[in-house]
């Protein structure tokens, strides 16, 4: 076994779009891979100084939507470019906007999954960022993604992750088994 020490590389990472309205009510977008489940109905997201920040710091509520092979391009583009740089940022990306039902955010229509989440707690507060905690209000799926059980078919979404050992975006792949069920077999 080859040692690496300490990195930040958890497996597989999410590639999280954290969707805001900037103080004049534009909508933002951005990239985030370092963040995961924290409760039962609460979400955590390691955020730095992005104009997403900002844009947290005058309304708590977002969204966000789960990036996929066909969304793959601009979702790395808003995770290199700042709208605090690019005020062309979002008419980039080729998005379409509508606002989220439930929270003061917007919500992207190409996107097949999307939770829409409200800040609860900051830990760490410092000037280079912090890490959110927020509860996820309602998740939306378009109808096109559900499985026959009604339930939104992960497999169908084409949904990518976030290899942090290479900088790359995997493609998730195929059921292979049952949660809860297959280990059963060895008991
Ligand atoms: C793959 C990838 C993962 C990223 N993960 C995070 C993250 O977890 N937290 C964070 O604060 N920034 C992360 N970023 C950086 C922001 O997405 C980036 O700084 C973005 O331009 C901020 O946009 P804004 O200033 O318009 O809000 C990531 C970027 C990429 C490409």
């Amino acid at each position: 076994m080859k040692s690496f020490g300490s990195k930040p590389w958890m497996l597989p990472q999410p590639v999280l779009i954290i969707g805001t309205y900037d103080s004049e009510g534009r909508p933002n977008a951005m990239n985030a891979a370092w963040g995961g489940t924290w409760d039962m109905k609460e979400i955590v997201i390691s955020m730095g100084s992005h104009a997403t920040t900002d844009n947290l710091a005058v309304n708590s509520e977002f969204t966000v939507a789960f990036a996929t092979r066909e969304t793959m391009v601009a979702s790395d583009f808003v995770g290199i470019v700042s709208a605090k740089n690019d005020p062309d940022k979002m008419t980039k990306t080729g998005w379409t906007a509508e606002k989220a039902p439930n929270v003061n955010a917007p919500l992207f229509t190409c996107f097949p999954m999307t939770m829409e989440c409200r800040i609860t707690r900051k830990i760490d507060e410092e000037k280079t960022g912090y890490c959110l905690v927020a509860d996820v209000v309602n998740i939306l799926c378009d109808e096109r993604y559900l499985a026959e059980d009604g339930n939104p078919d992960v497999e169908k979404m084409q949904v990518i992750t976030y290899d942090p050992v290479h900088h790359t975006y995997i493609e998730l792949g195929h059921t292979v088994g049952n949660a809860f069920h297959d280990g059963a077999q060895l008991k």
